[in-house]
């Protein structure tokens, strides 16, 4: 079964709207794992406007699932990686103003910066995955450089419509570079715009993903149907 991680980002956002720890953040990911979400995970950003320091040190003590971290690999990041040691770091190559991780990496032209970071997390027992776009070069790369894990970007293909885009070229496209991951060792992860209407497909054309990773669409959900209904109805996708 694939792995269901819940990013908690936006919880946070709610909470630093106000000030304060409503909602709480750390209840927020109890309750989630208690339902049976199989991660969390979190992108602290430089500029704290959502998950901040102090938050990935707190989260630490209480998830107790595959905990994640998202974020590009600065000297600040990694030593805060370091210091909390999660299950897995997903490496993106974000400048610290997106809004939001919006490509995959040029692997070639980081890869010595990424090496070192994988080497660096590799010799701590953390699973290292790079945030990739459908292109089978960088699979290959990313296979060459060490990389335990890669996240296949799935933007285009949960707004395949609004890009004028084909559904099924999408959908096709994440098949054959999961495809060539798996056969080069590389574990397959996905994550970006994945909601209760694009997952089943996305599963049904990767059956071996290992982890799914949804935090907008997610915790949108939730505020419509309640977390336990979220949590459920994302878990039958996965199935
Ligand atoms: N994967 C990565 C690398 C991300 O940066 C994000 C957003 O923080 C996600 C997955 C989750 O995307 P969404 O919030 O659209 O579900």
């Amino acid at each position: 079964m694939t792995k269901l991680s819940v990013n908690i980002n936006k919880i946070a956002t709610l909470r630093n709207a106000r000030g304060g720890n409503v909602p709480d953040l750390l209840k927020f990911a109890t309750e989630a794992q208690g339902l049976g979400a199989d991660g969390i995970t979190i992108h602290p950003r430089p500029d704290e406007r959502h998950i901040k320091r102090q938050d990935v040190l707190d989260l630490k003590k209480v998830v107790y699932t595959d905990f994640n971290i998202e974020g590009y690999p600065s000297d600040a990041f990694l030593e805060l990686v370091l210091q909390v040691k999660p299950e897995q770091v997903t490496l993106v190559p974000d400048a610290p103003e997106a809004i939001t991780s919006n490509a995959g990496w040029d692997v070639a032209k980081n890869s010595k910066l990424l090496k070192k970071t994988i080497d660096l997390l590799k010799k701590e027992g953390i699973a290292s995955s790079l945030f990739l776009d459908t292109n089978l070069e960088q699979v290959r790369m990313a296979a060459e450089i060490g990389a335990n894990r890669i996240e296949l970007y799935t933007g285009p293909y949960a707004n395949a419509q609004n890009l004028g885009m084909s559904l099924m070229e999408t959908l096709e496209a994440l098949r054959l570079a999961a495809e060539e991951a798996q056969k080069l060792g590389l574990a397959v992860n996905a994550g970006h715009d994945l909601n209760l209407n694009n997952i089943k497909a996305l599963k049904h054309f990767i059956p071996f993903l290992r982890e799914v990773s949804v935090g907008q669409g997610f915790i949108a959900d939730c505020l419509y149907l309640g977390l336990p209904e979220t949590v459920k109805k994302y878990k039958t996708c996965l199935k």
